[in-house]
This record gives C-alpha cells, sequence and structure tokens, in this order.
C-alpha cells in the first residue's frame, strides 16, 4: 500500500492530484478547507479519506500528519498544492497580505515536510511542493506570491540535499498558467472577463492554451513514482514551452 497526504485537494490542481493518485492505486488523505468539496472530490474514489480544515500554524500542520498516521499507518508521498495569490507590488502589499503569503504557500509546506519526514525517511518516500513559473521568472504585480515561490523552490532545494542520503527525494513543479478556481480569481483581480483573461494567457503559452489540473496531476504522481526514483533536487516547468 502507498500513502499520498494532498493538501489544497478541496480544489484545483490539489483535487486533480487526489484523485490521480487514487486512481493509480494509492491511498489518499485529502486534506482542504471546504468539507462540502472534498466530499466531491472522496466520491470519485474510496481510496480518497478527508481532512478539513485551515493550515496555517505548525500545530495544525503536526495534527494534520499524525491523522494520517492514525487512518493509514504510514505517509509515501506529501504533495503540498494548498496556495494563494494576492496581487500587489512593494508599495501596495500589505503586512497582512505579504503574511498571510508567505504563510501557506512556504510555511506551511515547510512545517507539513518537517511534520511528515520521520515517516517519509521510514517508508524512503517523496515530497512534491506545488510552486509555480513564478518561483522561476518573476511576474508583474505580485511580489509576495514571486517570493513565496521562489523560496518554495530553494526550500525543495535544500531539504533534498539534506535528504538525499535518507533515500527521501523533494521535487517542486512549476506550472504556468492552469485552468482552476485560482486563475478564475485571477481574472477578477485583474478586473478582466475571465473569458478574455484566460485567452490572454493561454496567448502567452507557446503551446497556445492552459494546462488542465490533471496535466499537472500526472506530473505529480511521475514523480512520486519508482519511475522518477534518480530524481530529486528539481524544480520542473509545467508551462507549455512558456520557460523555454
Ligand atoms: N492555477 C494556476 O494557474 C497556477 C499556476 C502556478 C502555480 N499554481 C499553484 O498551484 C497550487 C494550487 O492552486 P490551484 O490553481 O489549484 O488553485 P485553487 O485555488 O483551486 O487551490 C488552492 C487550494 O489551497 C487551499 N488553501 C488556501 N489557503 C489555505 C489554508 N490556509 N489552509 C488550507 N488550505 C488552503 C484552498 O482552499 C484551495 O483549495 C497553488 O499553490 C498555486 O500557487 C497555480
Amino acid at each position: 500500500m502507498s500513502v499520498a497526504l494532498v493538501t489544497g485537494a478541496s480544489s484545483g490542481i490539489g483535487a486533480a492530484t487526489a484523485i490521480a493518485f487514487a486512481e493509480a492505486g494509492w491511498e489518499v488523505m485529502a486534506a482542504g478547507r471546504n468539507e462540502g468539496r472534498l466530499e466531491e472530490v472522496a466520491d470519485v474514489s474510496e481510496r480518497i479519506a478527508i481532512w478539513s480544515g485551515e493550515l496555517t500554524e505548525s500545530e495544525e500542520c503536526d495534527e494534520l500528519v499524525a491523522d494520517t498516521i492514525d487512518e493509514f499507518g504510514l505517509i509515501d508521498c506529501l504533495v503540498n498544492s494548498a496556495g494563494i495569490l494576492l496581487r500587489g507590488d512593494a508599495i501596495t502589499t500589505s503586512d497582512d497580505e505579504w503574511r498571510d503569503t508567505l504563510t501557506i504557500n512556504l510555511d506551511v509546506p515547510f512545517y507539513l515536510s518537517r511534520a511528515a519526514m520521520p515517516h517519509l525517511q521510514k517508508s524512503r518516500g517523496s515530497i512534491v511542493n506545488v510552486s509555480s513559473n513564478w518561483g522561476l521568472q518573476a511576474g508583474a504585480n505580485a511580489v509576495a506570491y514571486c517570493a513565496s515561490k521562489g523560496a518554495l523552490i530553494m526550500l525543495t532545494k535544500a531539504m533534498a540535499l539534506d535528504c538525499a542520503a535518507d533515500g527521501v527525494r523533494i521535487n517542486a513543479v512549476c506550472p504556468g498558467g492552469v485552468d482552476t478556481p485560482m486563475l478564475a480569481a485571477g481574472a477578477e483581480l485583474a478586473d478582466k472577463e475571465p473569458e478574455e483573461f484566460l485567452a490572454e494567457i493561454a496567448e502567452f503559452s507557446p503551446n497556445g492554451r492552459i494546462a488542465t489540473p490533471e496535466e499537472i496531476a500526472g506530473l505529480a504522481l511521475f514523480l512520486a513514482s519508482d519511475a522518477a526514483s534518480h530524481i530529486t533536487g528539481t524544480a520542473i516547468p509545467i508551462d507549455g514551452g512558456l520557460s523555454a
């Protein structure tokens, strides 16, 4: 039996990842904030258990890992997909916006990784952090988001070095635009019609389209699998060629 703990699993990439792992035969703890939506995700497969709650403090992260161990007895993969996008430059970003963004996009993956590490050492498992192409190259008017996603990539690499000898692999995926509620909310923040906004993002991409959440989930599943047994400390763009 292989067990994955997936955050942000009530929507978007996290939901698609929980389902992809379950369909590949993994047992999954799907963690999210919206219980109703989590139940819809769990309806897809009997292999999916749900954990509902806000993740901000290390205590909540410790509790989520402990509950996953109570449910399944082991963890083979942690997928950190929960995240938020707040727009603003260095002048307009408030203390609260900066703190909230860094908390969910960086602190929570760190707290969960730390709590899960003893279990990952036992299983010789892996972590997949959902960063962003904006963690590799900056985007306009998103200083806190870009800083958090860049730092998440460096956390990935630093932890990968420390954990390689124990057989624990840690990688980051760096999507460009993905068709999820976060991108829809981006249209609102940019004060644009959703269709117009999505078309603009698709146009930026060399392959002319936005990714599906399932495509990101597929990369996470590959990175968690034995087929990726020699891959650690990487930040892999999945962006239709944008970063090329
Ligand atoms: N959609 C994109 O274009 C895109 C591009 C690059 C990277 N990403 C990254 O992908 C990840 C998933 O985003 P998505 O696109 O699926 O959007 P999404 O909004 O559907 O998913 C984010 C999830 O994180 C959860 N979340 C946020 N704050 C939380 C908290 N404090 N505690 C618990 N859960 C919390 C939300 O409830 C939501 O379910 C994010 O880290 C995001 O930065 C998305």
